[in-house]
């Protein structure tokens, strides 16, 4: 389908409402369009069955969807096998998860986990738990001053104490994208097991994780357009066949008895409990969707977005952008008046108060903040639907801030 932002906003109730806001918050969380959220109503008006559990034709039926969904992920992401994706409430569990299973079962007192300065907090607490539980050491990998993965900083870190390298495609507070095929192999060359925090960049690149090499990979679905709930771990089989499973509980288990449990073959063996099946449809869905338009027309209408922001806030005397990156759908700010850095809530409280959304804070990022010297800022984030208007309303509403301030 040829791009073409009107017909892609008349899809996404939540824009399209008389009394909807202008969502410049889509690093936070996306909108859904319609096929998203009939997917989900659909599910539970007509097919609501558990799965892999029961022999009547609506657990089948709900059944034969849930993994087709899984195996949409796998093409999604070019996994070799369905068996390496693996369901989870979202990138942050995925990555505790690698964290308890993998890294727990193998750290041992004086390994080294490297972590990005600009990571998000679910890319960092997860690595500083297990290293108390093991001895083990996370160590920063510190970013250049214009928000970049510091490369050489990374080459001199790594040795052969190196045993997990974890960094996100693209940052949520800046939208750098990382040189994550570079840290992969760098990583590798150490034998060091790479995690790639896929939360924003999934999003915005189509992703190979064979071609990639990474290790794992996790992704959240709320930020692709589809629900919140539901999140994918990808791992390498060998890896995950050699982990322990994580939360005990029911279709986990081959075997269960009181002298001796045997567990389920994968993917089973880490999805106890009862599983987010709507959830999973409607991710697949939401992939479909996105896969019927021009990506390529996308990313111009994008770059086009992101110029008319740039040049906009750069028109500002007051707007000191932060960690700038070109094309990015991501862009921080603050402002400062009359040499006073004006507190980041404050701007987003008088913006939302003329109906635009956008996050204000540290955004789940204390390290980047404190490598900027700062405690936070306003970030304006795009989605598939994001059009010049919206850019336009921003722009005068930040306007009428600064009067008001
Ligand atoms: N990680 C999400 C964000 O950056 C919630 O806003």
């Amino acid at each position: 389908m040829t791009f073409d932002v009107h017909t892609i906003r008349s899809q996404f109730p939540a824009l399209t409402s008389p009394d909807g806001s202008v969502y410049l918050d889509s690093a936070a969380t996306t909108q859904k369009p319609l096929c998203v959220i009939n997917a989900i109503s659909d599910y539970y008006h007509k097919q609501n069955a558990n799965v892999h559990r029961g022999s009547h034709s609506l657990t089948a039926n709900a059944t034969a969807q849930f993994e087709e969904a899984r195996r949409q992920v796998q093409r999604f992401i070019q996994a070799k096998q369905h068996k390496e994706v693996i369901w989870t409430r979202g990138a942050t569990e995925a990555i505790n998860l690698i964290a308890q299973t993998y890294a727990r079962n193998t750290l041992q007192a004086g390994d080294e986990i490297l972590v990005g300065e600009m990571e998000h907090h679910a890319n960092i607490v997860p690595w500083q738990i297990v290293a108390q539980q093991t001895g083990a050491k996370v160590i920063k990998v510190p970013m250049t001053p214009d928000c970049q993965w510091d490369m050489n900083a990374f080459h001199a870190l790594l040795s052969s104490r190196t045993k997990i390298v974890a960094a996100a495609h693209m940052t949520n507070v800046t939208g750098t994208r990382q040189p994550i095929e570079a840290i992969i192999q760098a990583a590798h060359h150490y034998n060091a097991v790479t995690v790639i925090d896929g939360a924003q960049g999934v999003v915005h690149e189509s992703v190979d994780v064979q071609n990639l090499d990474c290790d794992f990979y996790v992704f959240s679905g709320h930020k692709l357009y589809a629900p919140t709930g539901i999140g994918v771990l990808y791992g390498k089989l060998a890896l995950l066949e050699a982990m322990p499973p994580w939360h005990g509980g029911g279709k986990m288990v081959q075997q269960v008895s009181f002298d001796n449990t045997t567990f389920a073959e994968l993917p089973a063996k880490f999805e106890a409990g009862t599983p987010n099946v709507a959830g999973a449809i409607a991710l697949a869905t939401a992939i479909k969707w996105l896969a019927e338009i021009d990506q390529t027309q996308h990313h111009n209408h994008q770059h086009h977005l992101h110029q008319q922001l740039i040049q906009g806030l750069t028109a500002l005397d007051e707007v000191v952008l932060i960690g700038l990156q070109p094309n990015s759908s991501v862009v921080s700010f603050q402002l400062v008046i009359e040499g006073e850095v004006i507190h980041h809530q404050d701007i987003a409280t008088l913006l939302d108060q003329q109906n635009i959304a956008v996050r204000s804070g540290h955004h789940c990022a204390h390290p980047l903040m404190d490598a900027l010297g700062i405690n936070g800022t306003v970030r304006v984030s795009f989605g598939i639907y994001t059009n010049s208007d919206d850019i336009k309303a921003l722009l005068h509403a930040l306007t009428k801030c600064i009067e008001l301030l």
